[in-house]
């Protein structure tokens, strides 16, 4: 939560200041703000609401200053207001800061300074912070080192999760960024470097970045940096090549990256599965796992963690992998699993699925299950994320940026890499080659099939328009499209904050079927298995209660007359990629739904890209 953007450099300071602000805005978007160093000042503009509110008061104005800090905030201590809004401040005027993430000891920290005789002036736990810096730095005398001792000594003393950059008014040519729990990077450009929660802030102006690992210190210092351990001591700063591009990040002819995601999910799958098939097309090869083919072979059992619409993903691994391979899965909520007793055997594998490999439950459970001794892996979409680093081996999903707020292609290429992790597991066990290639086959021709199903986007808008006034909607499916129906109630309250629920189809008469009125329509996902006339029976049910119902069904699948209101044809295609196509339309019509409501698909309220709080 939050976007942490620091500039020291050449040239000025502000532009590419509240640039980065605006890639980073999908982190949280409660307030904005930025602080330049000005020689005997720092000059500090705050406002809440979105980014460009903070635009326009500093458009023709601000500061020439080339060395600031900029913040967009996820209040999670003090009211949304301007004196909450990043960066902070010290009493003396000295430092200022912007923080991303919680300072569990904060109110005794406050308490402490309270005691000296230091006020504060916001509600933030961020404040105290940046207090105890210079009250710390007040202590030494006024250099560079002491700075730095200030900084560590200050960080020694908070618990919790901090991302942080903070600029002192005596070192007009230093920037010092700091992480625990709490994504950072250093990006590296001719004439700038950049500290940032997330690259994306400074693509297009560094060609390389360093990702900080939790406990390091990032100092900047004129044109050099370097990292060291809170104690000073150096390590290795290992720069990698930013791969992302500017197209990557902007939103082209889209009018939101939502829209975008959704639409670019045919060429971003098609990366997902790109060189990742073994020679002889039968079975995944996937790079990450090199390694740890004996210990694959063996597992008896694989838990998934992760949350939300990951979460909903794995479940569709659930139905995959014990189909392909045979060996029991559970899903867990990554928060839940953390503190649970359950019995694990050592030959319990634990597959972590984060689209920003920064969710903190998600990184938690990752960290209870390796204290348990337990082999990791980790599936992210982002590239030296903290998931990629703490796990014993995993995959790239290899899909680009997902700046929306609501996941969409992550969630295609988390089901697509997960089902090529079942291939690949399947195949060390019973899976023949013959089903092996068929399946190998199979995704390869998903990138097309989804590109079919949305090119009938304008269908969906059609019925997005029918049903806008819903308030209230049920999402049904059975076995792999059960998630589905999950992940398509989630996407719809997300984004529109209509009331939406998942279930699976036949649990419709154990309690759900009592909503059921002319009001409440009914969103059916069809298999294209012997099942679906058990479905189309649940359908029926529902019509003649007088419920609306839009039925996704595969081509071949006879619908009777009568039983839907609305028919949307998906593409026949293997079992496998039939909970990837079903979600793409239910995608699109979360989207319209929203739109056609007036709303911010891409920054719904109170939700943030990025959950690094618990
Ligand atoms: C998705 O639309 C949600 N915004 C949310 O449920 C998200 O999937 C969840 O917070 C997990 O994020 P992650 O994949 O980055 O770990
Ligand atoms: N805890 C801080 C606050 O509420 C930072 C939150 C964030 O990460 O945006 O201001």
């Amino acid at each position: 939560m939050c976007g942490i953007v620091g500039y020291l450099g050449s040239g000025v300071a502000q532009e590419p200041l509240i640039d980065g602000l605006r890639r980073l805005e999908y982190r949280g978007y409660d307030s904005a703000g930025v602080a330049f160093h000005d020689g005997d000042v720092f000059t500090l503009a705050r406002e809440t609401g979105r980014v460009e509110n903070l635009a326009n008061v500093l458009q023709g104005k601000g500061s020439q200053s080339s060395l600031g800090i900029a913040h967009t905030r996820w209040a999670t201590h003090g009211a949304v207001t301007v004196s909450n809004t990043h960066p902070h401040l010290s009493y003396d005027k000295k430092f200022a800061l912007v923080h991303n993430g919680v300072i569990e000891n904060f109110s005794s920290l406050k308490k402490s300074l309270l005691h000296k005789g230091i006020e504060f002036s916001s509600e933030t736990d961020s404040e105290v912070l940046c207090n105890l810096i210079a009250y710390h730095y007040s202590t030494l005398s006024p250099n560079s080192d002491s700075f730095i001792q200030a900084v560590s000594t200050a960080l020694s003393e908070s618990r919790g999760a901090y991302g942080i950059a903070v600029l002192c008014l005596d070192n007009p040519e230093m920037m010092i960024g700091a992480r625990r729990g709490s994504p950072l990077v250093v990006g590296i450009g001719e004439d700038a470097n950049f500290i940032a929660s997330d690259a994306s802030a400074f693509v297009g102006r560094a060609k390389e970045a360093v990702f900080l690992k939790d406990g390091e210190l990032a100092i900047l210092q004129g044109s050099e940096f370097r990292i060291t351990n809170q104690q000073g001591h150096v390590s290795e700063a290992v720069a990698q090549p930013l791969d992302q591009t500017l197209e990557e990040v902007e939103l082209g002819d889209f009018s939101s990256y939502m829209e975008k995601e959704i639409f670019e999910q045919p060429h971003a799958l098609q990366n997902t599965l790109r060189g990742r098939f073994g020679d002889d097309g039968t079975t995944a090869k996937l790079g990450g796992l090199e390694g740890h083919e004996d210990e694959l072979r063996n597992v008896d059992r694989i838990v998934f963690v992760a949350c939300g619409t990951a979460r909903h993903a794995c479940m569709v691994a659930e139905y995959l992998i014990e189909k392909l391979a045979r060996v029991p899965v559970e899903v867990e909520h990554a928060s839940e699993f953390r503190y649970r007793n359950s019995p694990k055997s050592g030959r319990s594998l634990v597959i972590a699925v984060s689209q920003s490999g920064e969710t903190l439950d998600t990184l938690e459970a990752v960290r209870e299950a390796k204290t348990k001794g337990l082999l990791t892996l980790g599936i992210t979409n982002v590239v030296g994320s903290s998931l990629a680093r703490e796990t014993d081996g995993g995959v790239y999903q290899r899909v680009g940026p997902e700046i929306g707020v609501a996941s969409t292609k992550a969630f295609s290429s988390q089901v697509c890499l997960c089902a090529m992790l079942g291939l690949a597991l399947g195949r060390m066990r019973d899976l023949s080659p013959t089903d092996g290639s068929n399946l190998v086959e199979a995704l390869l021709g998903m990138p097309d099939l989804i590109a079919e199903v949305l090119q009938k986007g304008e269908e969906i808008r059609e019925l997005a328009v029918k049903y806008s006034k819903a308030e209230h909607l049920l999402f049904l499916g059975r076995q792999s499209l059960y998630p589905v129906a999950l992940e398509g109630a989630l996407k719809l309250k997300e984004i529109s904050y209509a009331h939406a629920e998942g279930y699976p189809a036949a649990e419709l008469k154990h309690g759900p079927i009592a909503l059921i009125n002319p009001e409440c329509p009914s969103i059916f996902l069809v298999e294209g298995t012997k099942l679906s006339a058990k479905t189309i029976a649940n359908m029926q049910e529902v019509k003649a209660r007088k419920g609306p119902v839009i039925a996704f069904v595969p081509e071949d699948i006879e619908i009777p007359e009568g039983a839907a209101d609305d028919i949307f044809r998906l593409p026949v295609a293997h079992e496998v990629i039939r909970p990837i196509l079903a979600n793409i339309p239910l995608q699109l019509f979360a989207y319209h739904f929203a739109r056609l409501r007036g709303l911010d698909v891409d920054k719904p309220r109170n939700l943030a890209k990025s959950v690094t709080v618990e």
